[in-house]
């Protein structure tokens, strides 16, 4: 399930032999697994190394380059500063990163919003069991559809006394779609238009944001598909880092702290093999477009 990279520096170039294994890997469902390649912090930014910075109803800070916007964090005006140059570095690293490693996607591939996780999984309420991110699910959200864009994710863990970002993963996407298709429901009529008027989805949901919601919940809701299905249990150690399709692997969280992220989206057009993508295999499976609104 992990393909190993050994890459130990951000800006390095990359082969293209490597570049097209690390594409063909993360679209058959692995996880990029890049062991050496460690997120440094300044010395006035390992204070920051501390759950007291994070709004205890957001539980991760989160930053939007592309408009200069942090959101909650709870800091002073110069901590704030400071806080704000750490994650627009992880974010432009990331970035060059991924447009040199995945760089058939450059042309088509979207920069989206950076995270700082500092608070432990371990123990955390989960607000509700949609929310509870301890369950295995594809990543899917309420109120951001995709259209049919991939959700990629770039982890690194900086955990300053070792602990590493331990994760499950399950089956492939192919056999998810397959064990909860009997339960997926069509929408409402007119629901996601309405959803979109009342401000409650960011754009308008597509089929296939409905139905990836739909696998998203009902997995989580599945405490016997949690407990039976085939899984692994992953350790990622402080100082490595590690890629994803969230939208495409079963993951959950289980235990760590300290962890920033980097998320992508690729439209369809992007991939190197669309049929493989959670689009392309539940188009095949229901039989029909699922970009096209309703
Ligand atoms: C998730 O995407 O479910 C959480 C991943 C993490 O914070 O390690
Ligand atoms: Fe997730």
């Amino acid at each position: 399930m992990l393909t190993t990279l050994d890459i130990i520096d951000w800006f390095q170039e990359i082969p293209n032999d490597l570049a097209q294994t690390a594409v063909q890997a993360l679209e058959s469902g692995q996880v990029l697994f890049l062991p050496n390649l460690n997120f440094a912090l300044k010395k006035e930014e390992q204070n920051f190394l501390s759950p007291q910075y994070a709004d205890t109803r957001t539980k991760n800070i989160s930053y939007d380059i592309n408009h200069h916007r942090l959101r909650g964090l709870v800091c002073d005006d110069e901590e704030r500063e400071y806080f704000e140059n750490m994650m627009a570095r992880f974010a432009k690293q990331s970035q060059i990163l991924i447009r040199h490693l995945l760089n058939h996607y450059a042309p088509s591939l979207l920069s989206a919003r950076t995270s700082f996780r500092p608070v432990e999984i371990a123990g955390r309420i989960a607000p509700s069991y949609r929310k509870d991110d301890t369950r295995l699910h594809v990543d899917a959200f309420p109120a951001n559809p995709t259209q049919g864009k991939r959700i990629l994710r770039l982890f690194t863990n900086v955990n300053p006394v070792s602990k590493p970002r331990v994760w499950r993963l399950g089956e492939p996407f192919e056999e998810v779609a397959k064990q909860f298709h009997p339960s997926l429901k069509r929408p409402v009529f007119g629901s996601a238009y309405l959803l979109q008027a009342l401000k409650i989805t960011k754009a308008r949901r597509t089929l296939y944001d409905h139905y990836m919601l739909q696998l998203h919940d009902n997995m989580k809701a599945d405490l016997d598909y949690q407990k039976t299905v085939a899984q692994q249990q992953v350790e990622f150690p402080a100082g490595s880092s590690w890629i994803v399709y969230t939208d495409q692997v079963s993951h959950a969280a289980m235990a760590g702290q300290f962890t920033f992220e980097q998320t992508f989206y690729l439209p369809p057009e992007g991939l190197l093999e669309p049929s493989k993508s959670p689009l392309g295999v539940l188009e095949g499976m229901l039989n029909k477009d699922l970009i096209s609104l309703f």
